[in-house]
C-alpha cells in the first residue's frame, strides 16, 4: 500500500508503524520527521529505545494505534510534538509540556551552560538559586540538577506555569530543593542569591502576528511579548537585579536575536558588568552573563 496514505491499524509492527508514520510526517514537511516518528512511538508504547529496536514485530495494540492516529492527525495540523506527547527533554531532565505554558526549547540550554561555567567549583557551594518567569521550570531545574547542595526559588505570573514547574520538580526529584512562588518578576523578594537566571518574553509586539505558526498558536503570549521594543521585560527584571544579587552573584539573561547591545546596554546603566556573551548552537547571541563590578 502506498505509505504516504497509510493509517494504523492493530497489529502493525514496530518498525512498520514507524515506517509509516516518519513517511507521512517528511511528506507534510516536517524537519525532523524520523526523529518526531520515534518520540511519537515511545510516548505511544511507553517502550524503551533499547525495546524499540530490539522488537521490531511487534504489534501495536488497538489503543496504540488509535494515539498514533489521533496524533498524527494533530501533528499534520500543525500542533509541535512535544505538546502532543506532553514532554520533552531539557538538559538532562524529562520535563512534563501543558497548555498555556512555554515549550522549553533547546537554545535555552545555553544560559544552563554559561551559568555553570561562571560558576565553575562553585556548582558543589551551597548556592542560592532565582530564576524569574520559571515557566515549566527547565532552567531552574537544570541547575538545581548540576548543583547538588543548591536551593532556588522560581517565580511566574502564570498560575499555570507554577502548576506545571511544580509538578516538573516533583518528577525530576528537585522538589526538596525548590520553592515554586506566583509573582510579578522579583516584586517581595527580599533576599540575595548567588545565581540569577531568566528567560523573560523577548517578541516585540509588532511582530508577534508573523511567528511561526506552531509558535504563535501553542505558546502563551504572556510569555512571548515583550512589548513595543521587545524589551519591557529586561527593564524590570534588570532593575531589580542590584539589590537581588549577592556581591560575588552571576546573572544570565536568555537575549531574543539582535538584542545583546540594548540589553547590555541597560545592564551597564543599572551599574552590572558584562562579562560574558555565549551564542547559541545556531549562531545567535543567546546568553548574557552579568555581575557586580568589584569594589
Ligand atoms: C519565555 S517564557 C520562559 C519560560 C522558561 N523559563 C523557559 O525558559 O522555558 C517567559 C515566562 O515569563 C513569565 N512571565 C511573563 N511576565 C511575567 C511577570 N511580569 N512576572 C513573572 N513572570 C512573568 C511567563 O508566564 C513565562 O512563563
Amino acid at each position: 500500500m502506498n505509505e504516504a496514505k497509510r493509517t494504523f491499524q492493530e497489529g502493525l509492527g514496530l518498525a512498520e508503524a514507524f515506517r509509516v508514520l516518519s513517511v507521512r510526517l517528511a511528506n507534510a514537511g516536517v524537519e525532523q520527521a524520523e526523529a518526531e516518528a520515534r518520540r511519537m512511538l515511545l510516548a505511544s508504547t511507553h517502550l524503551a529505545h533499547a525495546a524499540l529496536i530490539s522488537q521490531p514485530t511487534r504489534a501495536i495494540t488497538p489503543e496504540e494505534a488509535q494515539t498514533l492516529q489521533s496524533w498524527l492527525d494533530r501533528r499534520l495540523a500543525g500542533e509541535p510534538v512535544t505538546r502532543i506527547i506532553g514532554q520533552r527533554e531539557f538538559w538532562t531532565l524529562n520535563l512534563r509540556v501543558a497548555r498555556d505554558v512555554l515549550d522549553p526549547r533547546a537554545d535555552t540550554e545555553t544560559i544552563v551552560e554559561a551559568a555553570l561555567d561562571l560558576l565553575g567549583q562553585r556548582r558543589t557551594h551551597r548556592l542560592r538559586i532565582l530564576d524569574l518567569g520559571t515557566g515549566s521550570g527547565a532552567l531552574l531545574l537544570a541547575l538545581l540538577a548540576e548543583c547538588p547542595e543548591a536551593k532556588g526559588i522560581g517565580i511566574d505570573l502564570s498560575p499555570q506555569a507554577c502548576a506545571l514547574a511544580t509538578e516538573n520538580a516533583d518528577r525530576n526529584g528537585l522538589a526538596s530543593r525548590c520553592e515554586i512562588r506566583p509573582g510579578r518578576w522579583a516584586d517581595g523578594l527580599n533576599e540575595a542569591f548567588d545565581v540569577i537566571v531568566s528567560n523573560p518574553p523577548y517578541i516585540e509586539t509588532a511582530t508577534m502576528a508573523g511567528l511561526e505558526r506552531e509558535v504563535r498558536d501553542h505558546d502563551p503570549m504572556l510569555a512571548l511579548d515583550g512589548g513595543a521594543d521587545g524589551l519591557d521585560a529586561y527593564r524590570e527584571i534588570i532593575a531589580a537585579i542590584p539589590k537581588l544579587l549577592k556581591p560575588e552573584g552571576i546573572v544570565v539573561l536568555e537575549l531574543g536575536t539582535g538584542q545583546a547591545m540594548a540589553v547590555s546596554a541597560l545592564a551597564q546603566a543599572a551599574g552590572l558588568k558584562v562579562v560574558a556573551l555565549r551564542r547559541d548552537l545556531g549562531g545567535v547571541e543567546r546568553a548574557l552573563a552579568l555581575t557586580k563590578p568589584v569594589g
